[in-house]
């Protein structure tokens, strides 16, 4: 049976990494959530697609007029609501939503933000206003490739093209314009062989939603022979190093008649 993605995320209903204990290096300049900070101002309309407990935008995103948050989880959006109450934070509200059925109003927000989440760029275009921007960061099919090579499985690990260059072709399709794709190098550091675990046990790195999953279930079972493989050809003096590729995109929708 497939590994439902729907139920996986609704199974951890949480998207915090705080209790691992790792430590990273970024080795490029392009910073997500910075490019998040330029766009907003005071009377900004913010959407956030696939939110998941709305632990980013409670954290990094400044106060503005109105941050809607959604996620196909309605375990996620559950979470998020408690989140938003522990938080005391206004102008902010989290609710269900397919990424790919998308609801909301046309020509409405500024900006919409989409981290490590399926897009559909026809949808989010319409319910931009003209002159929004879009910023988007994924994890791409070279992140963490020497481990997905050496379990020859894992998130994209198959994938003929890889996902940065299909976002950014199909965001220019829709329209958008000054579409930028650049990649983001980071080296993570994980101080033990658990915290690398409990890193693979929640994020899927060594997933694919689309492959047959023999035990059913939807916990991933590791080879921890092939994990400690990787561990001993990886130890460094900073920790277990695993080397990430993410990219970011950003694009306009132009006001029509130039801008
Ligand atoms: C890897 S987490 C990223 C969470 C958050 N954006 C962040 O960067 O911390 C992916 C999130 O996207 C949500 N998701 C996946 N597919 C979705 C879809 N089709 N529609 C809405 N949410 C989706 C999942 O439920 C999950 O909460």
């Amino acid at each position: 049976m497939k590994i439902n993605e729907y139920d996986y995320y609704n199974n951890l209903a949480n998207w915090s990494f705080d209790y691992i204990n790792y430590t990273e290096e970024i080795l490029t300049n392009w910073i997500y959530e910075e490019k998040i900070k330029e766009l907003i101002n005071e009377s900004s309309k913010v959407l956030d697609l696939g939110t998941a407990a709305g632990e980013k935008i409670l954290k990094n995103f400044p106060d503005c007029a109105e941050i809607l948050g959604t996620d196909f989880s309605e375990e996620m959006i559950k979470s998020a609501n408690q989140n938003l109450i522990n938080s005391g934070r206004k102008n902010i509200t989290f609710r269900v939503m397919d990424n790919l059925k998308m609801n909301t109003p046309n020509n409405y927000f500024d900006l919409v933000t989409a981290r490590h989440t399926i897009i559909d760029p026809v949808q989010i275009y319409k319910t931009l206003k003209p002159g929004g921007h879009l910023i988007v960061r994924g994890v791409d099919k070279l992140d963490c490739w020497e481990l997905k090579y050496m379990f020859k499985k894992g998130q994209c690990y198959k994938d003929l093209k890889p996902i940065s260059q299909i976002d950014y072709e199909n965001i220019i399709d829709a329209g958008f314009k000054n579409v930028e794709l650049i990649p983001i190098h980071i080296r993570e550091y994980y101080k033990a062989k658990e915290d690398l675990l409990a890193l693979l046990l929640k994020a899927p790195i060594l997933m694919d939603f689309s492959e047959e999953n023999e035990n059913n279930n939807l916990k991933l079972d590791i080879d921890m022979t092939l994990l400690d493989k990787y561990i001993n050809s990886h130890k460094t003096n900073k920790g277990i190093l695993l080397i990430r590729r993410y990219y970011g995109i950003t694009a306009k929708k132009m006001v029509e008649y130039g801008e």
